[in-house]
């Protein structure tokens, strides 16, 4: 309740010194201020002391911002704003385009997503920046192809849900996210650390990135291959165990058994 007086308070004073009062930004209504509070001051942003003028003042002009865009994360996440330019979700917005929408899409699409537009707030409520909610239900509000409706009936999908109500996903659980927008690893010696790569071509291309850096972290070589390249599978979302047997599998263990033939000869 302070959190959310002095977060009011702050923000009005703010507007009122650029000679606006709240209810007239840009048509920005008081209900809109009340509820965007009261996710924000839950928000790991909340707690870091990242707050409204954080993201609704620009930097070079000082000047309000009713709806802030992508440059006003660049700041302080700018791996994630580089990454997420790269891959097809962000690209449009590198060539100096109009953002991404459903509407533009070959694959399928949710009916009421048609407008929306592709930027981190499509994803990532911007208030509550919650990231377990990123990672499966922000992408089916849009995605509406076999694949992706499959996935709530994949083992992966029940192992997610036991783990949700976690502050950040668990390392342990498959979103969509864990799948298409991975953790790397980054930095050097002590200073080791993970980020998420929002560029969400990077493990589509080539196909098998995908079973090095996901699947591998959890199955064996075989199994992922097995999995990833079976057209079914990965449209059922792996909701089975492989059935598929790749030859050049059985031509290395073939080739394996005959080197150690030889060296105990
Ligand atoms: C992390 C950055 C960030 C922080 C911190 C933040 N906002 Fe926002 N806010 C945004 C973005 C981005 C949008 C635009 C959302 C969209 O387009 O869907 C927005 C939209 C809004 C809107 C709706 C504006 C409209 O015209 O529809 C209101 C009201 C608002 N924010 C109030 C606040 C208040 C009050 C705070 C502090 C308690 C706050 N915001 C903190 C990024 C932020
Ligand atoms: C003034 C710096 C600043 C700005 C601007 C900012 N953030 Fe953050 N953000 C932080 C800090 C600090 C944290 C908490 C530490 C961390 O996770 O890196 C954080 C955490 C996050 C998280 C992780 C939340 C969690 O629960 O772990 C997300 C998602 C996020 N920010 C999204 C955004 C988006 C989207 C924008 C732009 C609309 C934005 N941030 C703008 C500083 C900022
Ligand atoms: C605002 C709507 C929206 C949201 C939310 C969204 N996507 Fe997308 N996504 C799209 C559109 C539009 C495309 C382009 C599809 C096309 O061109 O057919 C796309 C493409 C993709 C592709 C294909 C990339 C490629 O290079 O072909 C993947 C993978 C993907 N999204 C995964 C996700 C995941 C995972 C999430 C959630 C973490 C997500 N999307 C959230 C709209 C969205
Ligand atoms: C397609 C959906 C999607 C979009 C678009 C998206 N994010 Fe994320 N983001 C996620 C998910 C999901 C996670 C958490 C994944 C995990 O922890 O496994 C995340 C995590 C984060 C984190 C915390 C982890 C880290 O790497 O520090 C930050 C910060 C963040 N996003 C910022 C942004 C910014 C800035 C943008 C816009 C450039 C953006 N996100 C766009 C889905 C998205
Ligand atoms: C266990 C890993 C995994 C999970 C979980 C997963 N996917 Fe995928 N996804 C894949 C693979 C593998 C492909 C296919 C790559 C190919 O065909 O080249 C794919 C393809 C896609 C594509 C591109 C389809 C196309 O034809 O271009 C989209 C969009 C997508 N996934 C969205 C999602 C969404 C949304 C979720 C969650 C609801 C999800 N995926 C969950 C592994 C996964
Ligand atoms: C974070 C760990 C993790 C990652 C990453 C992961 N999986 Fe899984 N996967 C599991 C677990 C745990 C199970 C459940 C095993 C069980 O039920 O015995 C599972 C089950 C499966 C199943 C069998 C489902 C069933 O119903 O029997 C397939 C197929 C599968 N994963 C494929 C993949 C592929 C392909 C990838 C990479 C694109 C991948 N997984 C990434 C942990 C993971």
């Amino acid at each position: 309740m302070l959190m959310r007086a002095i977060a009011l308070l702050c923000l009005t004073l703010y507007l009122t010194l650029w000679g606006i009062s709240p209810a007239q930004a840009d048509g920005v209504d008081q209900a809109k201020i009340d509820s965007s509070t009261q996710l924000w001051e839950t928000s790991a942003h909340a707690l870091n002391e990242v707050n409204c003028s954080s993201c609704h003042q620009a930097e070079q002009t000082q000047a309000f911002v009713a709806q802030p865009g992508v440059e006003s994360c660049q700041t302080c996440h700018e791996q994630a704003v580089d990454t997420f330019l790269l891959g097809k979700h962000g690209i449009r917005l590198l060539e100096g385009a109009t953002p991404l929408t459903p509407a533009m899409a070959r694959l399928p699409m949710q009916a009421a997503a048609q407008d929306w537009q592709m930027t981190c707030n499509s994803c990532h409520d911007v208030h509550a920046v919650n990231t377990v909610q990123a990672a499966t239900d922000s992408c089916l509000g849009c995605h509406n192809d076999t694949h992706s409706l499959n996935y709530q009936n994949s083992r992966h999908a029940e192992l997610f849900a036991a783990d949700s109500n976690l502050p950040r996903p668990s390392a342990a659980a498959v979103s969509c996210a864990t799948c298409h927008l991975p953790r790397h690893e980054m930095g050097t010696g002590d200073n080791v650390f993970t980020q998420v790569n929002h560029n969400n071509t990077y493990t589509l291309l080539p196909r098998d990135r995908m079973v090095k850096d996901v699947c591998m972290n959890c199955h064996g070589a075989e199994y992922s291959y097995n999995s990833i390249f079976d057209d079914d599978l990965v449209e059922a979302n792996f909701d089975a165990p492989p059935t598929l047997a790749l030859e050049s599998f059985d031509l290395v263990r073939a080739f394996d058994a005959r080197r150690t033939d030889q060296g105990t000869e």
